[in-house]
């Protein structure tokens, strides 16, 4: 696929329509896990322009960042800690509207405020998260959800 990423406009619907197909062709043919997180990442960030979008594999008994785009970031997390360790443990997507509510949130940065996090499910096992972070408070719905779900299920591990 070509490298230049159309960059959709429209409602997030719309945005994350015209993204997908992209996403696959990005993917197709390609093994490499780094490679495809890696990408998957920059993709996200170019479309919607998050503060922060990245990725944490399972290693053991905690989360260790992965490819991603934005600041830096903490590079462990224990399970159930955090969002991202809680979407863990929960097994399940965790939408925060307001990271400063949200009991045990670990502050990478203070710019962020609201945060997504969609678990990696393979074999019924949690192996990474997809963690998206926004500089405005409640900036992720339902439809980031079913859609940042269908976008990790297309990379392989
Ligand atoms: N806020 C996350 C930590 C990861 S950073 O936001 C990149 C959490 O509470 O798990």
């Amino acid at each position: 696929m070509a490298e230049d990423l159309h960059i959709a406009s429209g409602t997030k619907e719309e945005q994350y329509v015209a993204l997908v197909p992209q996403v696959r062709g990005l993917l197709e043919g390609e093994p490499d896990l780094v490679a495809n997180l890696a990408n998957v990442a920059a993709a996200l960030k170019e479309q919607f322009g998050w503060f922060w979008v990245g990725f944490y594999l399972v290693k053991g008994d905690e989360l260790v960042l992965g490819p991603f785009q934005g600041p830096v970031a903490c590079t462990r997390i224990r399970k159930g800690r955090g969002v991202c360790g809680s979407s863990w443990a929960q097994e399940k997507t965790l939408i925060v509207p307001d990271v400063e509510a949200f009991p045990g949130h670990i502050a990478c940065s203070s710019l962020s405020r609201s945060e997504i996090v969609v678990p990696l499910l393979r074999g019924g096992e949690v192996v990474g998260v997809l963690d998206v972070d926004s500089a405005s408070l409640d900036a992720f719905n339902a439809v980031d959800q079913r859609w940042l779900e269908e976008i990790v299920s297309l990379i392989s591990f």
